[in-house]
């Protein structure tokens, strides 16, 4: 098959983790006969400098010619002191919502490999294996009005019924491709935003019989991903509580740096690691590609419907950790040498011909 692809390696350690994710995927268009086109666009802080806006014009184009988006991570370096300055996190949000998609999945899954990375007893977490499944368009983030005048400052939650149905039955999808359970996050008994979001989320689940179903409230759910994280399958969040649980789980995973994320319903699909620029150790080599090689996985799977292709990748991820490839962050004493970037990356690749070679 051919697929189109606007590469986004954006700032920090994007394009150092980026250009592994390049050579993965290239691997897997050789090895299994697909043609990728790949066509770079400028985006974030160094958009900004030559540009003035972190989503220029010719990336606001290129991304409506294509079949998948694949972004690094957008940030500054050091945060100007001038508040006037546009920050790059508005592009992303400008992007999503050019692209129309409400729908963000973040699985965490904790691999054995690397259960002694987390700060958790490894009895703990072993086995956890969790989705957030966000809303991306709606909730605070954008809600009007919203504004800073005078010492006041104020912004707006609205959900509408029919935003909070369409994520929910999302989650309620993904939860029958998985282990069928889904829980729902509010503060239903604070806000009437999330009285709305836990009575839609209740009436889809009505039509997803074969799906266990229940709510939560936020707070609860923040103890309950540490006390408890195996509960938990897919977690059906709004676009702030999403945000800072998934930072939150994140730390199940040992390392922010393996985590792929993908962005979708609306043209075309949004495929980045949740992993930042991570400016204090950008330019020496030493980043985790792995979130974004991940993140190409997803892309295959949910664009491009190619599971093979897929799991050949999360395989290759595997045994790299297996053999004991361990980029810096994932190194739980001093010893030895750690892996570097292109290091990583090389190991999969080279797992990757050898997976289909077998
Ligand atoms: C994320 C980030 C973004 C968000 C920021 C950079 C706008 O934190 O993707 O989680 O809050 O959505
Ligand atoms: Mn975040």
């Amino acid at each position: 098959m051919e697929g189109r692809i606007a590469f986004l390696p954006g700032d920090g350690v994007g394009p150092e983790v980026l250009a592994e994710a390049r050579r993965v995927l290239e691997a897997i268009g050789e090895a299994y006969g697909h043609r990728f086109e790949i066509i770079e666009g400028a985006m974030g802080a160094g958009a900004i400098e030559s540009t003035g806006e972190s989503l220029p014009e010719p990336t606001r184009e290129l991304v409506s010619q294509v079949d998948a988006v694949l972004l690094g991570a957008v940030g500054f370096a050091t945060q100007p002191t001038d508040p006037t300055v546009t920050d790059p996190a508005k592009g992303l949000l400008d992007l999503r919502k050019l692209l129309g998609n409400y729908a963000n999945i973040r699985p965490v899954a904790v691999s054995d490999a690397i259960l002694d990375r987390s700060p958790f007893r490894a009895e703990h977490i072993r086995g956890v294996d969790l989705v957030v499944v966000r809303e991306l368009l709606g909730g605070i983030y954008y809600g009007l009005p919203r504004g800073l005048d005078h010492g006041i400052a104020h912004n707006t939650e609205v959900y509408t019924e029919e935003e909070v149905r369409r994520i929910s039955k999302t989650a309620f999808e993904i939860a029958r491709e998985r282990r069928k359970k889904v829980v729902s996050i509010d503060k239903s008994n604070v806000l009437e935003s999330s009285v709305l979001w836990r009575r839609v989320a209740t009436d889809v689940a009505r039509e997803y019989a074969d799906v266990e179903f229940s709510s939560m409230l936020v707070d609860n759910c923040a103890m309950q991903l540490i006390a408890n994280p195996r509960q938990f399958d897919v977690i059906l969040t709004n676009n702030i509580f999403g945000d800072i649980l998934s930072d939150e789980a994140s730390v199940l995973a040992g390392s922010l740096g393996m985590l792929p994320s993908a962005s979708i319903g609306g043209t075309v699909g949004l495929y980045e690691p949740v992993h930042g620029t991570a400016p204090d150790i950008a330019g020496k080599g030493i980043a985790n590609p792995i979130g974004a090689i991940l993140s190409v996985a997803m892309m295959l799977e949910l664009t491009f419907k190619l599971s093979a292709e897929a799991t050949a990748i999360r395989a290759g991820v595997d045994r790299a950790l297996a053999e004991g490839c361990r980029t810096a962050d994932l190194r739980s004493d001093g010893n030895g040498q750690a892996t570097s970037t292109s290091e990583m990356g090389e190991f999969i690749l080279g797992s990757l011909a050898a997976s289909k070679a077998s």
